[in-house]
């Protein structure tokens, strides 16, 4: 897939997810991962590894650990065994800053977790002022802009529960996006939502990807995988039961499990082609007027 930087590049920091030089084995790998909730294996042996600029989209039935392993990948988790390299460095090794690591991995989960009290542009950059000692004048500019990425510019000065789910998921990507993430995870950020509001977050994703984000994507969402996804993963039981490019893992699935899940799962909606953030924002009375 093209994730050239076609797309209009406002400044310089949009390129949040430009590639270091340093990702000659992907920007995240993982080395056999287990994880155990007590006797519940939930990551029985993980290997992956997502490539600069790439999409790797993880489908997979209800527990089946699909959240623990991003959660494991951002250091939320610790694991039995296994070993993770961020940017070709060991991550999970004695020693790493975790802080650090964070900052550079950006995570958007199902439930927005915005600050209630907080306006929508303290909201964006109070990490950045607290972690990054950013000045307040850098940091609101930045988050204005990337306000601006979302379709909600005219959003900064409201609270979280002046705006709807759709919008409130917009700005916890914004809000992921100001620390410069070099990789961005994604937990079904659009499972919590009203099935009108979920269109409008998908293109914030798309638009990320063709700009060059690497990012690994957990959703039920099979058109973004199909569109957008560079690769995808099926997982089952803590394990990769098949991986590859979506239109074979989609449509000509070699395993028996990946089957049943996808006959269960598929939904087809509209085509995300040729839509963009302001006019489906204007059309859902979101941020665009
Ligand atoms: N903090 C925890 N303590 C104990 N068990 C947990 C914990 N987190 C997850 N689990 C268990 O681990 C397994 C995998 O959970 P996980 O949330 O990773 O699945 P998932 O694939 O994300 O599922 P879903 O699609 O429902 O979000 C489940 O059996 C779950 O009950
Ligand atoms: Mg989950």
């Amino acid at each position: 897939m093209d994730h050239g930087i076609s797309a209009v590049e406002p400044i310089d920091t949009a390129r949040a997810g430009s590639p270091e030089p340093n990702v000659s084995g992907g920007v995240v790998r993982t080395e056999a991962l287990r994880k155990s909730f007590g006797d519940n294996l939930v990551l029985d042996g993980i290997d992956l590894e997502v490539a600069a600029g790439d999409v790797l989209v993880v489908i997979g039935p209800s527990g089946s650990g699909k959240s623990t392993l991003l959660r494991c990948i951002n250091l939320l988790e610790p694991l039995d065994s296994g070993r993770i390299f961020f940017e070709g460095e060991e991550i999970t090794r004695k020693g790493t800053d975790v802080s650090a690591v964070r900052q550079r991995i950006g995570m958007v989960f199902q439930q927005f977790n915005l600050f209630p009290h907080l306006k929508v542009i303290d909201n964006l950059t109070i990490a950045a002022r607290r972690i990054r000692r950013m000045p307040r004048a850098q940091a609101e500019a930045r988050g204005l802009e990337l306000l601006g990425r979302v379709g909600l510019t005219e959003k900064a000065g409201q609270h979280p529960h002046q705006l709807s789910g759709g919008q409130q998921q917009r700005v916890a990507i914004a809000r992921a996006l100001m620390m410069e993430p070099h990789v961005m995870l994604f937990d079904e950020v659009t499972s919590a939502l009203d099935p009108e509001l979920v269109g409008e977050v998908l293109i914030v994703m798309r638009d990320l990807a063709r700009e060059g984000m690497t990012m690994l994507v957990v959703t039920h969402e099979m058109q973004f995988a199909r569109e957008v996804g560079d690769r995808v993963i099926f997982m089952d039981e803590g394990r990769i039961v098949e991986q590859g490019r979506p239109v074979d893992v989609l449509d000509q699935p070699q395993e028996d499990r990946t089957r049943r899940f996808l006959r269960r799962t598929l939904q087809l909606g509209d085509s995300l082609e040729d839509l963009d953030i302001d006019e489906v924002a204007i059309e859902v009375g979101g941020g665009g007027a």
